[in-house]
């Protein structure tokens, strides 16, 4: 028996009944975007690994442990990407994009990549939707961004928790780094051995483990907010006043420190309550130093990524009625010359807009009957050598079981006026 293969482990194969309603989901989000004034990008699935490393940080966990990075044959170094945003600001760079307008707004519905343990609601290769707004510091974009993400959930009945904080800057971030690590010393054996490694090499990351032990010696830690400096605390006073005043509720939480390094000033993620342990719909902030890292000119910027999978994940547990166009039009062939003709007719149905669909097996009136139920038919046209005879069909509306005959000619037209 030759071997059987499986998709690789932690990958998944969306198959029809899926990739229905999750083009219903990219085509309302690309609305939606569309509405925002975001336009789509799309960029390479890989980029050099170095890429990645300093725009993510080499003490992460995407960047330590998670990504796909192989040599290519001339020994460069590549990496599937582990996430957009990295991408996103290489290409504006090298294309510049921010010679065109004051604000670049850029969005994407796109595969990423990295190698964590799967489960539910975790893949490793999994699709995220994302948006970029990049050239001003204005705490509106903020607002823009987080309210570009609300809109997608409000529009499919999404209930989320919206949970914001101010990571700071490079002028205050230090302050409060050396303050957690003097504090982290004074509760060092009581923190679990993965938040001991990062009181060295990424010591915020300690604030948001999962662990009870470190949730709870970090109980009394000292919180950023209290170490942000003047314009870091006025603008995170401006996203939280704007937030009040368009109607997005949040929470405010001082752990928030996003697993990412290159983050200044605002953070959020929004959570949903019903996706268990992987609870974030997505998470984002502002990333005012990346692009000039990156080999840009300084330039400000915000944005947000959120996994498709945990979106569908929710709708499917809220039972969203997807709503796709079925098939509208079957036609029954009955012997050799209707089906040939059956055959023209849908193609030029097809061609004129109206979904059709036809018999390939030579089955009988009534097998084909049920395969048009199945595709839930509106209609069922009929020919066989009678209706050849009197160029004639007999159309069945599969609803109510009326039947009534329409001329030949006459197939197109209407069809085409009760489309
Ligand atoms: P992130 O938090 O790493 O941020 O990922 C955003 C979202 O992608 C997560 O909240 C989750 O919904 C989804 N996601 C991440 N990993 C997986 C996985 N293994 N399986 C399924 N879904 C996953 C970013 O990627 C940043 N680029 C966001 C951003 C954009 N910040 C500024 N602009």
């Amino acid at each position: 028996m030759n071997q059987k293969y499986q998709s690789v482990k932690g990958t998944k194969d969306l198959l029809p009944a899926e990739t229905r309603k999750w083009q219903f989901i990219e085509n309302r989000i690309r609305t939606i975007m569309h509405h925002f004034g975001y336009d789509e990008i799309r960029t390479p699935i890989f980029e050099e690994t170095s890429l990645f490393a300093r725009s993510i940080g080499e003490e992460t966990d995407i960047v330590g442990k998670e990504m796909y990075s192989f040599p290519d044959k001339g020994n460069t170094s590549l990496t599937l990407r582990p996430e957009m945003t990295a991408s996103v600001v290489r290409a504006y760079i090298q294309h510049h994009l921010g010679e065109q307008s004051s604000v670049t707004k850029l969005f994407y519905i796109a595969p990423m990549f990295r190698q964590e343990k799967p489960q539910a609601g975790r893949l490793r290769q999994f699709n995220q939707f994302g948006m970029e707004s990049i050239g001003q510091s204005n705490a509106l974009c903020d607002v823009e961004i987080i309210s570009l993400a609300a809109e997608i959930y409000r529009s499919f009945g999404i209930e989320y928790e919206l949970k914001i904080n101010s990571v700071g800057d490079s002028q205050c971030r230090p302050k409060y780094r050396e303050a957690l690590q003097k504090f982290l010393r004074s509760v060092y054996d009581t923190l679990s051995p993965e938040s001991q490694k990062r009181c060295e090499t990424n010591v915020l990351r300690v604030l948001d483990s999962k662990d009870e032990r470190d949730q709870e010696a970090t109980m009394n830690a000292p919180s950023i907010i209290d170490f942000l400096c003047a314009d870091c605390k006025s603008h995170f006073d401006l996203v939280i006043q704007s937030l009040d005043a368009v109607g997005i509720r949040y929470v405010l939480e001082h752990r928030l420190v996003r697993g990412l390094d290159y983050y200044t000033k605002t953070a959020f993620e929004f959570i949903s309550n019903n996706l268990g342990a992987q609870d974030a719909l997505g998470g984002g902030g502002r990333y005012d130093n990346l692009i000039e890292e990156l080999g840009g000119d300084p330039m400000p910027a915000v944005g947000y990524a959120a996994g498709i999978e945990r979106l569908a994940i929710v709708l499917e547990k809220k039972q969203f009625a997807f709503s796709h166009e079925s098939t509208f039009l079957y036609i029954v062939g009955l012997d050799d010359e209707s089906r040939e003709f059956a055959f023209q007719k849908a193609l030029e149905l097809r061609r004129n807009g109206i979904t059709t669909e036809i018999d390939f097996a030579h089955r009988s009136l009534k097998a084909q009957m049920r395969e048009a139920n199945k595709l839930q038919s509106r209609f069922v046209v009929i020919i066989g050598d009678e209706e050849m005879k009197k160029q004639t069909a007999v159309v069945k509306t599969m609803a109510s079981g009326e039947q009534f005959y329409v001329e030949f000619p006459n197939l197109l037209s209407y069809f085409d006026s009760t489309k």
